[in-house]
């Protein structure tokens, strides 16, 4: 019996040997494959992207802790710390190399290179098995590669024209109305507790009308039809605020709780409302001319025979993920940004009073563009290499570097990194809408919404200065004065509106904000 555990040891020790001999050995070959270490890079055992460094603080050697994302490069550290990982080794790409697994994570805050790689689809693609929770509705256009992909960008694209574009301009200023004159009415000062309270529905609302066809309003609750348990809005609201625990929770255990079943219920309703709005509008006797997302997709999928309902259902919840929180929390920023610098806000003021164009509201572009650039949505967007392959980077001396690429490595455009980097930006720390106005701004430094990746850039830059343009022109903003910070200085309170976590979108925490009518 003795004998025979000393065997089971010595085998289970030989074999934890072999484990980590091999383990060894691929770690050299990773390690050597990125020139580590005369090109810089870092090594932890954990890799970033795994679950467990994601709970774990930030060990040294171990893990980058989930605070190496946004939050604790801007919040805990200082920029010039933030930077500093790519400044101190003098390169704006940086390898990041875990022992488990054994594998390489690029991390690129260099404008070339990123365009080297955005421009480069089939060198590298998209690594859509990290997208596969965003397929709950089925496949669909943002977690799909190569031929799949490019059937749904074929049907989509179109839908964003110019038409849609006026239909998001109009729709936006509709639904700010509502909320001027009946909402707020006749109040002078509003207070609200988190502006998100705020532009999370205009946000919604506009998505409703000009991807969906839906009018919602703040006021109405929308009728429930017969042979539906929900109106569209309570469930569009439920469906966008519950994402993640659809995400999460996995269908067999959506029945498990009271909140998981009204989740599951929200759900399945939308999904019937749009099955019942598919049939009104395909056998509707008189075609409205229509130019919301849904009708044209609609149009586009009754013309191409591949593309089945399952496809439309698809890329229209798509739409809600991927435009909702994006543009609300955008809108968030800018509204704390405008308080807390009330000089910035008074030429914004002076600009819209000037102008009603929406092309020639440049300045409220340039705000909307800043907020982009100080609060990147989307913080890392993920490319891999399809082959062996190399980038080329330049470091602050301007020397160029050839790195060599082994295939499958992950390479990470570093929307924080570029954005926020000396080299492109002057005082990158500073709100300063104006730089967008210099007729040389670094346009390859500037990725919020990937470099000709997302389809919905123009929809939510309509929407944005919509909304900006019309609540300046009739209110100040300011930060919320309360007693628990009447002491505080301006970087104090600039650190705290400006509090932000990472969500499934960069997330403001808490935007205390007053409307002051004009
Ligand atoms: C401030 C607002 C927004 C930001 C910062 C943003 C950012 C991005 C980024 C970075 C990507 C590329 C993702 C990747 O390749 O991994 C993307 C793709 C996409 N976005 Fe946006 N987005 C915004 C608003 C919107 C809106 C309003 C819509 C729709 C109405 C939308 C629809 C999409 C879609 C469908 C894709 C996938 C396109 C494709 O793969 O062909 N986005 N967005
Ligand atoms: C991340 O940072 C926040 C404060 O900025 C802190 O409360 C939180 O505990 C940190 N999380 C980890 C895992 O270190
Ligand atoms: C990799 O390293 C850089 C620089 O140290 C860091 O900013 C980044 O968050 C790390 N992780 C990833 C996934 O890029
Ligand atoms: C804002 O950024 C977009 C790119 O996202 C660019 O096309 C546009 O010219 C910029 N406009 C202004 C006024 O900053």
């Amino acid at each position: 019996m003795e004998g025979m555990s000393m065997k089971l040891v010595t085998l289970g020790l030989s074999l934890l040997a072999l484990y980590a001999i091999q383990k060894y050995i691929e770690l050299r070959r990773v390690i050597k494959s990125v020139q580590y270490p005369s090109h810089p890079g870092k090594i932890t055992l954990l890799a970033q992207d795994s679950l467990l460094s994601n709970i774990l603080p930030r060990i040294p050697g171990i893990s980058m802790g989930g605070n190496a994302t946004w939050e604790g490069r801007y919040q805990r550290r200082s920029h010039r710390e933030r930077v500093a990982a790519y400044a101190e080794v003098g390169w704006d790409v940086v390898a990041n190399i875990s022992v488990l697994p054994s594998q390489v994570t690029l991390s690129l805050a260099d404008a070339a290179a990123i365009k080297e790689v955005t421009t480069a689809r089939f060198r590298f693609p998209k690594p859509v098995w990290q997208y596969k929770t965003l397929s709950f509705f089925g496949d669909n256009i943002v977690v799909s590669e190569a031929e799949e992909w490019k059937r749904h960008r074929k049907v989509a694209a179109p839908a964003f024209s110019d038409k849609n574009n006026k239909l998001v301009w109009d729709e936006t200023l509709r639904i700010m109305f509502d909320l001027f004159d009946n909402v707020w009415g006749s109040q002078e000062l509003i207070s609200v507790e988190h502006a998100l309270s705020l532009t999370l529905p205009i946000t919604l609302y506009v998505l409703s009308a000009a991807a969906f066809g839906q009018r919602i309003s703040w006021k109405d609750d929308g009728t429930v039809p017969t042979n539906h348990q929900l109106s569209f809005k309570d469930a569009i609201v439920e469906v966008s605020n519950n994402c993640v625990t659809k995400i999460i929770v996995p269908s067999w255990a959506m029945g498990f709780n009271a909140h998981t079943r009204k989740v599951r219920l929200a759900f399945d309703e939308l999904e019937n409302h749009i099955l019942d709005m598919i049939s009104s509008q395909r056998y509707a006797e008189k075609k409205a001319e229509k130019h919301d997302l849904f009708s044209s997709l609609l149009d586009a999928n009754t013309e191409d025979p591949t593309f089945t309902d399952r496809d439309l259902m698809g890329d229209i919840f798509i739409f809600l993920v991927a435009g909702h929180e994006t543009t609300a929390h955008t809108l968030c920023f800018t509204f704390a940004l405008l308080a807390l610098y009330p000089e910035q806000q008074e030429l914004l003021f002076q600009h819209i009073q000037t102008y009603e164009d929406m092309s020639l509201l440049t300045y409220s572009m340039a705000v909307f563009n800043e907020t982009l650039r100080m609060f990147p949505p989307v913080n890392n967007i993920p490319k891999y290499s399809a082959e062996d392959t190399s980038i080329t980077t330049t470091n602050a001396a301007g020397e160029k570097r050839v790195l060599p690429i082994p295939q499958r490595t992950i390479v990470i455009l570093n929307t924080v990194g570029v954005h926020y980097n000396p080299r492109y930006w002057k005082d990158p720390e500073e709100f300063r809408p104006g730089r967008f106005l210099e007729p040389d701004w670094p346009r390859d430094a500037f990725i919020p919404f990937s470099p000709r990746a997302c389809i919905g850039r123009k929809f939510s830059e309509t929407e944005g200065i919509a909304v900006l343009t019309s609540l300046v022109q009739r209110y100040k903003i300011e930060v919320l004065e309360e007693p628990q910070f009447a002491s505080e200085s301006f970087g104090e309170r600039k650190a705290r509106v400006l509090t932000t976590k990472p969500a499934l979108t960069l997330k403001p925490v808490r935007v205390p904000l007053v409307f002051k009518r004009r």
